[in-house]
C-alpha cells in the first residue's frame, strides 16, 4: 500500500495506472472501525484499484471542540488498510485539501440539506460537500462508497453529482451495528465502559414498540437520561440524533 499525502504524487500514481482500471474509493475522517472494513471490503471485491482517503475536514465541524476532540488514530487506521489490501491511502493535510482556504465552498440549498442534521449543524452539509467533491477531483474515482448510517449525507452527495454531471457511481452502503442495534460509528470510543450502556439502552429503546407515535419514543428516550434533538420520519425512514453523556449519536432505518 503506498501513502500519498500530496495532490501532485498521487496524481502521477493515478496516470500510471491502465485506462480501463475501476478505482473504489472510500472517503473517511479515518478512526476505522468494522463499519468503514465492510465500506473498504464491498470497494474491493467491485473493483481494481481500492483508494482509502483519511481527513479529518475542518468545514463540516460547527463546534471547534467536536473537530478537536475527533478520535485521529492514524497507526491502527494503516492496519486495517493494509487488512482490508488498500492499494492507494490519501492522507491530505489541510493545506493539500485547502490550499487555497474555503473561499469557492459548494453552498447547498437542497430542502433535504435543510433538516435534521442540517438545521441543528449549520453549515455542516456545505463543508461535507465541498470536501466530498474535492475528495472526488483528486481521486477521481469509478464508485464511491458511503455508509447509510448518514442517509442525509449519502442523499445529498447523490444530489451533488447529479448536479455537477460528475462522472461517478455513488454506493450507499447499509448501516453496521452491535447486537443491541446501536450503529458503528468512531464516536462509539468516546464512551467509557459505563456510559456505552445507555448508548446501547439507546439503540434497544428506539427498537421497541410502534414507530407511529414518534412523541412515545421521544418519551422512553428521555425517561432514559437521553436529550433528544431530532426524531422524525422522511423518505420512508426513521431519523434520530441524542445527545448521550455529552456524545452525539444518530441513527436512522428504513420504517
Ligand atoms: O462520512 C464521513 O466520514 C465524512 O462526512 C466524509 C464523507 C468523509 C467527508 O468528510
Amino acid at each position: 500500500m503506498n501513502s500519498y499525502e500530496h495532490y501532485a504524487d498521487w496524481l502521477n500514481a493515478r496516470n500510471g495506472l491502465p485506462k480501463e482500471t475501476r478505482i473504489g474509493l472510500v472517503p473517511t475522517m479515518g478512526a476505522l472501525h468494522t463499519g468503514h472494513k465492510s465500506l473498504l471490503e464491498k470497494a474491493r471485491r467491485e473493483n481494481d484499484f481500492l483508494v482509502l482517503s483519511i481527513f479529518v475536514n475542518p468545514t463540516q465541524f460547527n463546534d471547534l471542540n467536536d473537530y478537536q476532540h475527533y478520535p485521529r488514530t492514524l497507526e491502527s487506521d494503516r492496519r486495517i488498510a493494509e487488512e482490508c489490501n488498500v492499494d492507494a491511502l490519501l492522507i491530505p493535510s489541510e493545506k493539500d485539501m485547502y490550499p487555497y482556504g474555503n473561499d469557492m465552498p459548494i453552498i447547498t440549498h437542497h430542502p433535504a440539506s435543510q433538516i435534521m442534521e442540517g438545521k441543528v449543524r449549520p453549515g455542516h452539509f456545505n463543508g461535507v460537500l465541498t470536501v466530498v467533491m474535492k475528495l472526488l477531483q483528486w481521486a477521481k474515482p469509478t464508485c464511491v462508497y458511503f455508509g447509510e448510517k448518514d442517509f442525509q449525507q449519502y442523499l445529498l452527495i447523490c444530489e451533488l453529482v447529479k448536479n455537477y454531471f460528475l462522472d461517478v457511481e455513488v454506493i450507499g452502503c447499509e448501516t453496521m451495528r452491535e447486537a443491541s442495534g446501536l450503529p458503528l460509528s468512531s464516536r462509539n470510543q468516546r464512551f467509557d465502559s459505563e456510559q456505552i450502556k445507555l448508548a446501547h439502552r439507546f439503540a434497544e429503546l428506539l427498537r421497541s414498540g410502534s414507530y407511529d407515535d414518534l412523541a412515545a419514543i421521544q418519551q422512553r428516550l428521555e425517561a432514559a437520561g437521553l436529550i433528544v434533538e431530532y426524531l422524525e420520519k422522511h423518505f420512508g425512514r426513521l431519523f434520530v440524533a441524542v445527545e448521550c453523556h455529552g456524545i452525539r449519536l444518530i441513527d436512522n432505518f428504513a420504517v
